[in-house]
């Protein structure tokens, strides 16, 4: 009876395994019938998937927009949701930290005060922020693959798919206002169209200061216990017929298809959750190959860069609030990724992540030499990844530094490359000048507008030092080898000279270049030392790296697409989700604390005491403001607070989302807004690699904290009364 009951515990577990399980995936909408809407009901779920995606009705999908730039509408940024019928959205602080700190100076810091609109008069205007609806998606793979064999050149292919997919693009936007694009899904071996309108006019509507909507800064960031109020409010304006229109004073506010309900009803342990949003990119089916590059050779790399760049940072900002306004959202953008590389190599460790690949990729080979079908097909490819990274290593380390510490390393270096179309126009191209000269004097305002020469000057010898001292020469940019033989390794005294002979460190003389500039100037920029600098590193870039870099790439992405087909072929039971890539993903699991390491478990959300508790006016992560200390020690919670009266500020479940999920909305069993997602636990960052449902938490802001903050501390209210509240 024993043996016969283990048989079957073992035939289920089978089963289950093969099965959709919640927590891991991010899936796509139109699937979801098909592969997870039983599964999503099982966990809780009350609705239908035509609830959620259905191109003939409006659906949940119609409240979430993807926000982009005007150059890359399709890149998502982050992820918003409409919450009143009247074209208001929230999505994150932290998203919306650009607009914010674009509207402020040191006499309106908004970054440090906040910003309310208190009528649609004040709220204001954003350059090039886009906001995307999702229409329709469609597979078109057949399509985008048609006549391409397994025995068609890779050059060829990529050509072929090109022509197609522009075909394809083309068609869906003809006649009509939307805008199409078609992405790879499971690393090329299938292809999905996305149809988007988009919208162009989104004005700042709202936002708390940072110390509410940073609260715990870098510092906390990829935390968990959490207390970041990290949100903002858009709205997204249109034309009279309600289309897309660029910015116009006349433009009213957008009327969606769809808008969320928000529920005051908060979350309980083991709730399930829904995520929907624009998840960028995760890489889930790497070999171990890849895995060892990335972990042991490139990460650490950039860890040590970046570490030195924000030390630098850091020290002036500490020093000055002027520095802390043009820096702190630069900081923010190198400290995030920088933060969770450093989580990622622990998490893919305490999985043993490498040694996992490399069972799987052994089961392979084994599986792979069963028929002669197969070992056409798959047999060797693992050992060909092998050799290929070996030799892609160097190469990559070499890209590494020219981006992190040539490109990117001191600002004016990227800034003066850009001047190098201008630089080069001859005589014939004199009706050139004026545009050119008009679009780098635009660059130039912002660039200067948050420029410390200073800071830039130890940016610029710390970064070259590590440039030279990491590589051997002949990975090096010719001038950086000149600076180090004719200052004999004292970068320091190059930075001091270079900054204060070149133009690039000072606007008034950028501003003089560009006000009479003149063919001939060309020769006098060649000569300038940043711009020396920073095009010799584009040149090595460009003629030595990125050849030899994508070669190599266009052959991994080969075996890697043929991995990925490999894998499904070889276990064809098991639902697959493709990786992450800017276009919508529903994710959905349930709300859950952890146990994080040794004797620490934590609970699966927080409340305004946590805030309280790390209160403290000399740290500037920590230094709450006053009025929120005065409504916790009132009690003043409204109708915000929970069923314990707390206040409850963050959450964490086990939705498994990633960089663009932030501001996705989070929703409940019936598919009501409880929260807004920001972020992810530091013991599972590495869930872009490889997931665990054990210890990978997303972190959500508890709408509650939203609605109080917005109300109770801004004094903003009369926002609520065009919002959909549910008790
Ligand atoms: N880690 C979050 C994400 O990847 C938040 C980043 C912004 N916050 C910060 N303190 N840098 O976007
Ligand atoms: N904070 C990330 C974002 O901005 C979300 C994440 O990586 O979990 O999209």
């Amino acid at each position: 009876m024993i043996k016969k009951m283990g048989l079957l515990l073992v035939a289920i577990l089978l089963l289950v395994g093969s099965q959709v399980k919640a927590d891991e995936g991010m899936w796509i909408p139109m699937l979801l019938k098909k592969y997870n809407i039983e599964d999503m009901q099982k966990a809780g779920f009350k609705l239908s998937a035509d609830d959620i995606y259905n191109i003939n009705d409006a659906c949940l999908k119609d409240a979430v927009v993807g926000l982009g730039r005007e150059g890359s509408p399709f890149h998502h940024f982050c992820t918003g949701e409409l919450i009143s019928d009247e074209g208001l959205i929230v999505t994150n602080h932290h998203c919306g930290y650009g607009a914010i700190q674009a509207h402020s100076t040191l006499e309106h810091n908004y970054l440090k005060d906040g910003f309310w609109a208190m009528s649609r008069d004040e709220e204001l205007v954003n350059e090039g922020i886009t906001a995307s609806f999702l229409v329709r998606m469609k597979d078109v793979t057949k399509i985008v693959l048609d006549s391409i064999t397994d025995d068609t050149k890779e050059v060829v292919r990529q050509k072929m798919i090109r022509k197609n997919i522009k075909k394809i693009q083309d068609a869906a936007e003809k006649d009509s206002d939307y805008r199409a694009s078609v992405k790879p899904f499971f690393n090329g071996n299938q292809y999905f169209l996305s149809v988007y309108e988009i919208f162009k006019d989104v004005r700042l509507v709202g936002a708390p200061p940072s110390a509410i909507g940073k609260f715990g800064g870098d510092t906390d960031n990829w935390m968990w216990p959490r207390h970041t109020g990290d949100f903002s409010m858009f709205r997204i304006y249109a034309d009279k017929e309600n289309k897309p229109a660029s910015y116009a004073k006349d433009n009213v506010p957008m009327k969606p298809n769809q808008s969320f309900k928000i529920s005051l009803k908060g979350v309980n342990e083991g709730d399930f959750t829904m995520v929907f949003g624009y998840p960028g990119t995760t890489t889930e089916y790497l070999t171990s190959h890849a895995l060892e590059m990335m972990t042991q050779l490139d990460n650490p790399h950039k860890i040590k860069i970046r570490t030195k760049k924000l030390d630098i940072m850091r020290a002036d900002m500490d020093a000055s609030s002027m520095v802390r306004i043009q820096y702190s959202a630069k900081y923010a953008g190198v400290a995030n990724s920088w933060k969770r590389w450093q989580g990622e190599i622990k998490g893919l460790q305490r999985l043993d992540a490498i040694a996992k690949k490399k069972n799987l990729e052994t089961k392979f080979v084994a599986w792979a030499n069963t028929n002669e079908d197969l070992k056409k097909k798959y047999a060797g490819i693992i050992d060909e990844m092998g050799s290929l990274y070996k030799e892609l290593a160097p190469i990559s380390l070499a890209r590494d530094y020219a981006i992190e510490a040539g490109i990117r390393g001191a600002e004016t270096v990227g800034f003066a490359t850009k001047f190098k179309g201008l630089s080069r126009l001859t005589k014939k191209d004199s009706d050139k000048i004026a545009d050119a000269v008009e679009a780098l004097k635009k660059q130039s305002d912002k660039f200067f507008k948050n420029y410390n020469m200073p800071t830039d000057k130890k940016l610029l010898a710390a970064t070259l030092k590590m440039y030279s001292d990491n590589l051997e020469d002949k990975y090096l940019p010719k001038e950086i080898i000149n600076v180090r033989t004719k200052y004999k390794g004292d970068f320091e005294a190059y930075a001091e000279k270079a900054l204060r002979k070149s133009i690039f460190s000072d606007q008034d003389k950028v501003n003089q270049l560009l006000a009479n500039y003149k063919i001939s100037m060309g020769k006098k920029l060649a000569k300038d030392p940043i711009f020396a600098l920073g095009n010799s590193i584009r040149f090595h870039y460009e003629s030595e790296i990125t050849p030899r870099y994508g070669k190599l790439s266009r052959q991994t992405t080969k075996l890697q697409r043929t991995y990925m087909a490999g894998l499904m072929e070889m276990q064809k039971d098991k639902t697959f989700y493709p990786d992450a890539n800017s276009t919508f993903r529903v994710h959905y699991g349930k709300v859950a604390g952890y146990k994080a390491r040794n004797a620490m478990t934590y609970d699966h959300y927080t409340t305004l005491e946590g805030i309280i508790e790390k209160d403290n006016p000399e740290i500037f992560d920590y230094d709450v403001p006053q009025k929120l200390r005065d409504l916790y020690h009132a009690n003043d919670f409204g109708q915000y607070a929970n069923d314990k009266g707390e206040m409850p500020v963050c959450f964490a479940a086990t939705n498994h989302t990633t960089g663009g999920n932030s501001g996705s909305p989070v929703l409940n069993a019936n598919g009501e807004l409880i929260g807004l997602n920001f972020d992810r636990a530091w013991e599972g960052v590495m869930s872009d690699l490889m997931y665990d449902a054990e210890i990978c938490r997303n972190v959500s802001l508890d709408i509650r904290y939203v609605l109080f903050v917005v109300d109770k501390f801004a004094g903003a209210g009369y926002l609520l009364d065009e919002m959909n509240i549910v008790k």
